[in-house]
């Protein structure tokens, strides 16, 4: 019974991995059907994505980091509502980037915030492999 349980419990960790890999691969898909010389995604590019300030929600000059702070291995807190944010690294925070449902709905918020505008698949892609790196 308990070895039935523990297979269980692995099997929906390694789907929701699976999933995840899926989503990234979809992503990868999106990005080298808009430009075919695309080779990648890139955690350089991820990482500018996530620290450039523009004028978001509110009129408020943000990034990334003005909510996910300039170490994501840290407690965060969202500058808009004072909610503490556990850490966005997977790193430090196993939950983190396992659930696509999740991480689907709060990048296109998030993008919103900050760029007044959804990600494309090369930024989401980007970003999300710089996160993925921290
Ligand atoms: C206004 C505050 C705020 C800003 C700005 C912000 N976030 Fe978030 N982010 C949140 C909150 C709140 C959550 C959901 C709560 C949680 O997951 O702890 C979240 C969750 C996420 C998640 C979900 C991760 C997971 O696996 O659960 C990702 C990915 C993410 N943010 C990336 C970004 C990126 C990329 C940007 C910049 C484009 C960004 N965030 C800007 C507040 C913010």
């Amino acid at each position: 019974m308990r070895r039935i349980l523990i297979l269980a419990v692995l099997s929906s960790l390694y789907s929701y991995a699976g999933n995840m890999d899926g989503y990234m691969q979809k992503l990868y898909n999106a990005a080298k059907s808009s430009d075919s010389n695309f080779k990648g995604f890139s955690a350089k590019r991820g990482e500018k994505i996530f620290f450039s300030k523009h004028m978001g929600k509110r009129g408020k000059i943000i990034s990334c980091a003005s909510c996910h702070t300039d170490n994501i291995k840290n407690m965060g807190e969202n500058i808009f509502t004072g909610k503490k944010i556990k850490p966005l690294s997977p790193k430090a925070n196993a939950k983190r980037l396992t659930n696509v449902k999740n991480v689907k709905k709060w990048l296109r918020r998030n993008f919103k915030d900050v760029y007044k505008r959804e990600g494309t698949p090369l930024e989401k892609g980007d970003v999300l492999t710089f996160i993925a790196n921290q």
